[in-house]
């Protein structure tokens, strides 16, 4: 053993001559409370651990970078990221499941989460997207009581196929989201396996001042790869952790997993030609009127050194946005623009974004004072602490403003189901599907349905029906596969309460 070791401190600095045995009277104790090198040692073991993240708790992440390809985005953009061919931005990465908590296996049927920071010259851009293009509500309102059924039942602790299917079967906005985790793309089988997507309509804006509609996607370059539901339990009786497995040890071994990064683009004129809601989170646009435009290619490329410092510690954010990039008036971003940065002072503490990882590579300079994690340095200027100031403090830069978006309407609580067609792009996905993907699709909804109240099914199985009568009836014949005496079991219960919650 070297002789050169560092020397063990408190964590005020002060060297540890013994760091085997506590602090006793006589052999057989008891400890004495001077002891102060075993408490700080079990005080730092207690705080540990911080609040898990209220939704996407169990998550993967790596560093990589986003080179550009194409500038063709840069005739809408003024971002500086986008502005050259062979440019590189240095980005922080993290895939999610979204339901289970922070111990939960990585091979479960869920939606996953695509969260990229951008560490741009001109300060961070998170995109906090999913591997599907679309959600399943489309007003934040709704969003808390989503989440429940997704999560534990009070009382018994577990989670509840009832509680999921009585929300989705009562919210038919839900449907085109709910095709998609239960095809072959709601279980990938890693993260490199997977497209990533922006899932909202963002904006893009130029030097002119001349706003357009986007919407981000990465398509892996690894191929889409998937489990059934039967190699999936497979793979968990073995690991629960399959997804870090795959991702660490591919970027450990040198094979670097890549997307191709691409935009849509929409004018103001197209959007208000549209027969649909352009900003409703349940919708996609076609790819034949709003053609993919390739921007550049994300690789990663190194794993982090410590998991909890670099990972669990990421905040990411919607809200954080650079110059060229903004929101669009869908309700759910906006209320997403508002709820992470209130998650992240909760769950990290009013300064996270000065804890390395989250750190821009740009300078910051900001007013903002003190709170927990205050632990950078004061601006060098101390007489500037307030704004404006005569003492040469950061100012304002108009280059960096928004052009102005318009809005209007009667400020109301408008209903966000009458006027949207929730059927037709779950039939359009659905008969993209080929006649085993759609048995499997039938499989998996029938499997997440058995044992649950007719009365939900039956309404559930309404919304199928609308969508496309087969999509019905294969899930029917998967019932009745299962459970021969599904229609002789109905209970008079069951058909009271159907009658009392019909399909909308
Ligand atoms: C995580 C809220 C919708 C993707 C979170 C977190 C909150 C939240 C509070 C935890 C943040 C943290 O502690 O760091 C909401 C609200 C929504 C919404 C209020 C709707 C109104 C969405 C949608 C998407 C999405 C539509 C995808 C398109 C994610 C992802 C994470 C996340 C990927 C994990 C971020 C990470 O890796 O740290 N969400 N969410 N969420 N959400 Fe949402």
């Amino acid at each position: 053993m070297s002789t050169q070791r560092p020397l063990l401190t408190t964590t005020a600095g002060a060297p540890v001559g013994d760091n085997q045995n506590s602090l006793t009277a006589g052999p057989r104790g008891p400890l004495l409370l001077q002891d102060y090198q075993l408490i700080e040692k079990l005080s730092h073991q207690n705080r540990e651990r911080i609040p898990e993240r209220v939704v996407h708790a169990k998550g993967w992440g790596a560093y990589g970078t986003l080179t550009v390809t194409s500038t063709e985005v840069t005739k809408y953009t003024n971002a500086k990221l986008f502005s050259e061919i062979g440019k590189t931005t240095d980005l922080l990465i993290r895939f999610s499941t979204v339901a289970g908590e922070q111990g939960a296996a990585d091979a479960e049927r869920d939606v996953r989460g695509f969260s990229i920071k951008f560490y741009t010259e001109e300060g961070n851009w998170d995109l906090v997207g999913n591997n599907t293009p679309v959600f399943f509500v489309r007003d934040p309102y709704k969003f808390p009581d989503f989440i429940r059924t997704q999560k534990r039942h009070p009382k018994t602790n577990l989670r509840s196929p009832t509680a999921m299917w009585d929300f989705w079967s009562l919210s038919p906005e839900s449907l085109h989201q709910v095709t998609i985790l239960f095809s072959d793309r709601g279980l990938p089988v890693s993260p490199m396996h997977m497209n990533g997507y922006g899932s909202h309509t963002f904006s893009f804006w130029n030097d002119a001042g001349e706003r357009v509609w986007t919407k981000f996607h990465f398509k892996t370059k690894q191929g889409h790869k998937h489990y059934t539901n039967d190699e999936a339990a497979d793979v968990i009786a073995k690991s629960r952790e399959s997804y870090q497995e795959e991702l660490y040890g591919a970027i450990d071994r040198g094979e670097f997993p890549k997307w191709t990064m691409y935009v849509q683009i929409m004018t103001q004129a197209q959007a208000d030609a549209l027969a649909f809601n352009p900003f409703d989170l349940t919708k996609v646009w076609p790819h034949a009127d709003f053609p993919l435009i390739e921007v550049g290619e994300m690789e990663l490329n190194r794993n982090p050194d410590n998991y909890f410092a670099e990972i669990e510690q990421a905040a990411f954010s919607p809200s954080n946005v650079v110059r060229g990039i903004s929101f669009s008036p869908d309700k759910m971003l906006q209320a997403r623009v508002f709820s992470y940065a209130d998650a992240h002072r909760h769950r990290l503490g009013a300064h996270y974004e000065a804890l390395p990882v989250n750190q821009p590579k740009c300078p910051v300079n900001h007013y903002h004072k003190d709170g927990l994690l205050r632990f950078f340095a004061s601006n060098k200027n101390i007489e500037a602490y307030y704004e404006p100031n005569s003492f040469d403090g950061p100012v304002e830069d108009p280059r960096f403003l928004e052009p102005p978006m318009e809005v209007h309407g009667l400020a109301k609580r408008w209903n966000h189901r009458e006027d949207h067609e929730d059927y037709k792009q779950p039939a359009a996905l659905f008969n993209l599907f080929t006649a085993e993907q759609k048995q499997r699709l039938f499989n998996n909804i029938a499997g997440a349905m058995y044992g649950i109240p007719s009365f939900i099914i039956d309404r559930q199985l309404g919304h199928f029906e609308k969508v496309d009568p087969a999509y019905a009836a294969g899930i029917r014949a998967a019932l009745a596969a299962m459970d021969p005496q599904h229609e002789a079991n109905k209970t008079e219960k069951d058909v009271d309460a159907m009658a009392l919650h019909p399909v909308g």
